[in-house]
C-alpha cells in the first residue's frame, strides 16, 4: 500500500508505482487531501488499475472494504512522500483522515520516504517525530541531499523511486514470509541450468554472414536470474554486445551447429531454456571471400536447414527434466506456440509477439505468454529482467511439482 502525502515529490510517486508494477507488485494507493493538490487520483488509478482511496467516511468504500481490513491487506505500507505533517500525525497516533487511520490501525511494517524543506526536516520537532517512529519499528529511506523545489539546498529531497524500490525489496526480504514475485532466494540451488541466447551468425564466406535482430537481452537476463536463484548456469551465447551475466559459465559461439555442439557438451542439466534466435538455415560457406566479377551474375545461394537444438535436447537420452522453448512470432502467437510445443516436444513455450511495432526484438520489455499442455498464462508487458525473474521462479516451482509427482 502506498500512502501519498501532500508534497511536490508526489509526482515521483507515480514513477514509483510504475517501477513496482514492473516488478510484479500489486499497489493500492491512498492519498491525503493535500496530495490531491499535486497529483490527481486518476493518475494513480491509471497506473495501478485499482481504485484509489482517500476518504475515511465514504459509505461505499467502508461497505466494500473497511479501513481496518484495508490497513491489514497489504504486505507493506509505504508513505511517499512523507511530509512533516504526516510524520507528526503518525508519530502522535492522530487519525484524522484515512491515511493516518490506516497507519494507526495496521499490523504491517511501515516505510517512510520523507520529503520536505531542509529546515522543516532539520527542525527538532520533525527529528523527534522521526526518532519516535523509528523507535516504534518504522523504516525510513532518505531523504537525500540536493537542490529542493523551493530553491534551497540540503537534506529533504525524497529518495529516488528506484532507491525506494530497493528499500521495499529489503523490507520484504527481511520479513521471511514475504518477497516480491521472483525474488525467491536459492529456489534453484544445486541445479544445473543451460540457456541458449542471442542470434547465430551463419557464414556465407570469411567476411559475410546471415544473422537476425536478436539482442540476447532476454536470454542473458534469464541466465542471470537463474544464477541469482542459486543454479549453476551455462549460457551458450551467440554474438552479442552484452557483458557476461554475473555468476554464469559463458560459452560464446557463432553458428547454430556450434551452439548445438556447446549445448550437448554442457548437458546433463535439470533445465534447458532455448532463448536463442537460432538461424533456421545456413549456406555452404565459401572458403574464400566471394568476389564480384565484372559482368558476372550475382551469386545465388541455396540454403541448408540447421539442426533444431531445442528439439534435439527435448528428445535426447539425457533429456533435462524441464525443456523450455521460446516462440518469437509476428501473428497468431498462441496458436503457433501450441504447435511448437507439440512439434519440438518441450514442456513449456514462452511465446511473444515480435512484430515490428511491438518493440520486443532488441527492446527492453517483453510481453510473455507461458504455453504448456495445461494451458496459457499471460503476463503483462514487463522489463526483460522481470520476465526472467518470474520465469525462473515459475520453473523452480514446476520442477518441484514434477519431482513431487514422480
Ligand atoms: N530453436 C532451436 N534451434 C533451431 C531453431 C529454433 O533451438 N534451429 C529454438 C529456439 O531457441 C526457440 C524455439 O526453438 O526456443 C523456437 O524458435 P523459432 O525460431 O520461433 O521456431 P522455428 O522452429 O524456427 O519455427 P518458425 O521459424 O517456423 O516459426
Amino acid at each position: 500500500m502506498l500512502i501519498v502525502g501532500g508534497g511536490i515529490a508526489a509526482y515521483k510517486s507515480l514513477d514509483l508505482v510504475r517501477r513496482l508494477r514492473e516488478r510484479g507488485a500489486r499497489v493500492r494507493v491512498v492519498m491525503t487531501a493535500a496530495a490531491q493538490q499535486f497529483v490527481t487520483p486518476l493518475a494513480f488509478v491509471s497506473l495501478t488499475n485499482e481504485k484509489v482511496y482517500d476518504d475515511l467516511f465514504s459509505a461505499t468504500d467502508e461497505q466494500e472494504m473497511g479501513h481496518i481490513q484495508l490497513s491489514r491487506d497489504a504486505d507493506l505500507i509505504v508513505v511517499a512522500p512523507a511530509t512533516a505533517h504526516l510524520l507528526a500525525r503518525a508519530a502522535h497516533g492522530l487519525c484524522d483522515d484515512l491515511a493516518t487511520t490506516l497507519l494507526l490501525a495496521t499490523d504491517k511494517r511501515t516505510l517512510y520516504a520523507p520529503a520536505m524543506n531542509l529546515r522543516m526536516w532539520l527542525a527538532p520537532a520533525t527529528q523527534r517525530n522521526v526518532a519516535t517512529l523509528k523507535g516504534d519499528g518504522a523504516l525510513f529511506v532518505g531523504p537525500n541531499s540536493g537542490e529542493m523545489a523551493c530553491g534551497e539546498y540540503g537534506p529533504g529531497r525524497m529518495a529516488e523511486p528506484l532507491e525506494i524500490v530497493a528499500a521495499i525489496e529489503a523490507a520484504l526480504q527481511s520479513d521471511t514470509r514475504l518477497s516480491l514475485p521472483g525474488a525467491e532466494q536459492g529456489a534453484l540451488a544445486g541445479r544445473h541450468v543451460v540457456v541458449t541466447s542471442g542470434p547465430t551468425h551463419e557464414a556465407i564466406d570469411p567476411v559475410r554472414y546471415i544473422a537476425n535482430r536478436s539482442s540476447g537481452k532476454q536470454g542473458r537476463a534469464i541466465a542471470a536470474a537463474a544464477a541469482k536463484a542459486g543454479a549453476r548456469v551455462t549460457l551458450v551465447s551467440g554474438p552479442v554486445t552484452l557483458a557476461d551475466p554475473p555468476g554464469c559459465d559463458v560459452v560464446r559461439i557463432e553458428s547454430a551447429r556450434e551452439m548445438l555442439d556447446a549445448v550437448e557438451r554442457a548437458l546433463p542439466a535439470d533445465i534447458f531454456i532455448g532463448a536463442a534466435a537460432v538461424a533456421d538455415w545456413r549456406v555452404e560457406a565459401a572458403a574464400q571471400k566471394i568476389k564480384k566479377e565484372q559482368g558476372a551474375a550475382a551469386p545465388v545461394f541455396s540454403l541448408v536447414e540447421n539442426p533444431d537444438i531445442l528439439a534435439r535436447v527435448a528428445h535426447a537420452p539425457n533429456r533435462p527434466r524441464l525443456v523450455v522453448g521460446f516462440a518469437a512470432e509476428t501473428s497468431d502467437v498462441i496458436a503457433h506456440a501450441r504447435e511448437k510445443l507439440a512439434r519440438k516436444g518441450c514442456d513449456l513455450i514462452v511465446a511473444n509477439d515480435v512484430s515490428e511495432d511491438s518493440g520486443v526484438f532488441g527492446g527492453d520489455e517483453n510481453e510473455a505468454h507461458l504455453v504448456s499442455r495445461f494451458g496459457v498464462e499471460s503476463w503483462p508487458r514487463l522489463r526483460k529482467e522481470v520476465v526472467a525473474e518470474r520465469l525462473v521462479a515459475r520453473l523452480a516451482e514446476i520442477l518441484r511439482e514434477k519431482e513431487a509427482a514422480k
